[in-house]
C-alpha cells in the first residue's frame, strides 16, 4: 500500500492486523498457564506500546489482572542499525522484589535490549522474569536469549507498523509491514 503522509514509500504487509489480534489471544492463554501470581507486566517502550496495549486486554480476557509499569530503553537511536549500547530512558518505578515480571517487547533481534532489562530485574530480586515479543528475528542474535512467548518468527527485514518505527515514522499502521522506498 501507499501510505498517506509518506508518499515516497510503499509498505508491503507482512503480518496483517487480524492475524496479530488472533495471535495475541493465543499468547495470553499461554501466558495465563504460567505462574501469574503477583504479575507485573513491563512493556519496553517505545516500540512495544501498541502490542502491549492489545496483549494486556487479551490477558484480561484470559482471566489475568496484572499490574503494569514501563521501561523506556533505546538501542537504535534514529537509525536502522542497533548501536549495541542499551540506555535507560525511563526506569521501572515498581519494586519488583518477589514479583513475577513479564517483559514485553516488539522485536527480539540481537537480544541485547531484553537481556539487559532481564538482568536488571533479576538483580533487583524479581521472583521470575519472562519475556514476550511480537516478532523474533533469530538470525541476528548476539546474546544467548530466547523469548518465553513469541508472536511470530520474522524474516531478517526492517519492519514497521503496529508501534514499530523507522526514524519515528509508521508507528500508526495497524499491521506490520516492510518498507520499500521508490528506488527499490
Ligand atoms: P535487540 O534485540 O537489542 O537487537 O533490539 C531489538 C530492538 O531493535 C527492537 O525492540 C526494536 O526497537 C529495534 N528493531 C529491531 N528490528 C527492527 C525493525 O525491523 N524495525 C524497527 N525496529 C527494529
Ligand atoms: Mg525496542
Amino acid at each position: 500500500m501507499r501510505t498517506k503522509g509518506h508518499p515516497a514509500t510503499r509498505i508491503d504487509v507482512l503480518f496483517e492486523a487480524e492475524k496479530i489480534a488472533a495471535r495475541n489471544l493465543e499468547l495470553a492463554v499461554e501466558i495465563a498457564a504460567g505462574d501469574t501470581e503477583n504479575l507485573l507486566v513491563v512493556p519496553v517502550l517505545k516500540g512495544s506500546f501498541v502490542f502491549a496495549a492489545d496483549l494486556l486486554r487479551a490477558l484480561h480476557h484470559a482471566g489475568l489482572a496484572p499490574e503494569v509499569d514501563f521501561f523506556s530503553l533505546s538501542s537504535y537511536g534514529a537509525g536502522t542499525k542497533s548501536s549495541g549500547d542499551v540506555k535507560i530512558l525511563r526506569d521501572v518505578e515498581t519494586d519488583v522484589a518477589d514479583l513475577n515480571v513479564l517483559l514485553i517487547d516488539d522485536i527480539l533481534e540481537s537480544g541485547r535490549t531484553l537481556a539487559f532489562a532481564k538482568d536488571l530485574l533479576v538483580a533487583r530480586k524479581a521472583k521470575s522474569v519472562k519475556t514476550c515479543v511480537l516478532l523474533d528475528k533469530p538470525d541476528k542474535r548476539v546474546v544467548d536469549l530466547q523469548a518465553d512467548y513469541v508472536g511470530f518468527e520474522c524474516p531478517d527485514l526492517f519492519v514497521v507498523g503496529y508501534g514499530i518505527d523507522m526514524a519515528h515514522s509508521f508507528r500508526e499502521l495497524p499491521f506490520v509491514g516492510v518498507v520499500h522506498t521508490d528506488d527499490d
